[in-house]
């Protein structure tokens, strides 16, 4: 078991083949390969249902099969205490900003993060500058690896990464072969930049996935009150196979999302909330609520399972995202 990382998998599924389970022989290996699970971690993580969905294997096989998994990489029960110690190894991500970083105790960990924010207020300019943090060492508060950015908005600007640079003291060719970019032009093609993300993560040392904008294939190809039920059906299967990646391969997810008008304006409620209702709300494990005010971004950490609520200040230069003069 793998101690120094923060999931519950360890290393122990990277290392047992597929056929190596008991019960598991090539032609059921195979099967599981053409439904796009290639690892005793994979196989563990995904429910009978949907194994059931995604390939041509009998019920059976498929309970037999996952259970079997799940025996190998997660441990039954674990303390508080090893909970603790794992969490305690766990590398933290620096935003760049101080403020941010004060807001999280330390910066973004494992888990999904989500930005929620009107038009311009610096969501796409902190997924960037994340971008480039990534690649710091673990000494300057970053991951010494790799980013991949689901782009669902054509916003992804590599001469935006140039110019954040400067700040950091990353080399741009460096810097540049350390962030995958996949456009994703409509809801399908996001699910796909999710299976592409996984290869990278395998191969290209991806520490750090970005879905910059979560929700806006979802609202546009699924309007209107008729269409509801299925986009929150969608969006749901996207959210879980996020929280998996989590699971699994213990990345840092950070996905934007939009805020819609409320009409009807409740007395000291914000006038406004979060795309995607509950769905997205309980998939996220932290959300930062970016807002403008005053000439700069006020951000506040809504929810959290650990932090506090907490507000702070940051103001977008070419520079990047970074702290507003005198402001916590
Ligand atoms: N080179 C730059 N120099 C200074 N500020 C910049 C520069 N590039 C972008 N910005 C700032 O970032 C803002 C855009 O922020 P960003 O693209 O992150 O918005 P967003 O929250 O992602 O919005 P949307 O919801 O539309 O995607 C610009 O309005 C500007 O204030
Ligand atoms: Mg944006």
């Amino acid at each position: 078991m793998n101690s120094d990382k923060g999931d519950f998998m360890g290393g122990v599924g990277e290392e047992v083949d597929l056929e190596d389970l008991d019960g598991i022989g090539s032609s059921t290996a195979e099967k599981l390969r053409r439904a796009g699970i290639n690892s005793v971690k994979e196989l563990a993580a995904i429910s009978v249902r949907e194994l059931l969905e995604r390939s041509e294997l009998g019920e059976g096989k498929a309970e037999e099969a996952t259970k079997n998994a799940r025996d190998l990489v997660l441990p039954k029960v674990v303390s508080a205490r090893e909970f603790l110690e794992r969490r305690k190894n766990m590398q933290r991500l620096t935003t760049g900003s101080k403020n941010i970083d004060r807001l999280l105790e330390g910066g973004l960990e494992p888990g999904i993060t989500e930005l929620i924010g009107a038009y311009g207020t610096g969501k796409t300019q902190l997924c960037l500058q994340l971008c480039v943090t990534a690649q710091l060492t673990a000494n300057s508060g970053g991951l010494n690896g790799s980013a991949f950015y689901i782009d669902t908005e054509d916003t992804f600007k590599p001469e935006r990464l140039l110019q954040i640079v400067k700040r950091f003291g990353v080399e741009d060719d460096r810097l540049l072969d350390g962030v995958y970019c996949f456009r994703a032009i409509n809801s399908d093609h996001q699910f796909e930049g999710l299976r592409e993300a996984v290869r990278y993560i395998k191969e290209k040392s991806v520490k750090l996935l970005i879905v910059d904008s979560l929700t806006s294939h979802f609202r546009s190809e699924y309007p209107g009150r008729e269409n509801l039920v299925l986009r929150q059906q969608r969006l749901n299967s996207f959210m879980h196979a996020l929280q998996r990646l989590v699971s699994i391969y213990d990345v840092i997810v950070v996905v934007t999302n939009q805020v819609l008008d409320v009409p009807e304006i409740i007395p000291g409620a914000r006038p406004a909330r979060p795309v995607g209702g509950n769905i997205v709300a309980h998939g996220s494990t932290f959300r930062l609520w970016l807002e403008r005010a005053k000439g700069m971004t006020r951000v506040t950490c809504i929810d959290s399972p650990k932090h506090a609520r907490g507000t702070t200040y940051v103001v977008l230069t070419e520079g990047g995202v970074e702290d507003a003069e005198g402001e916590e």
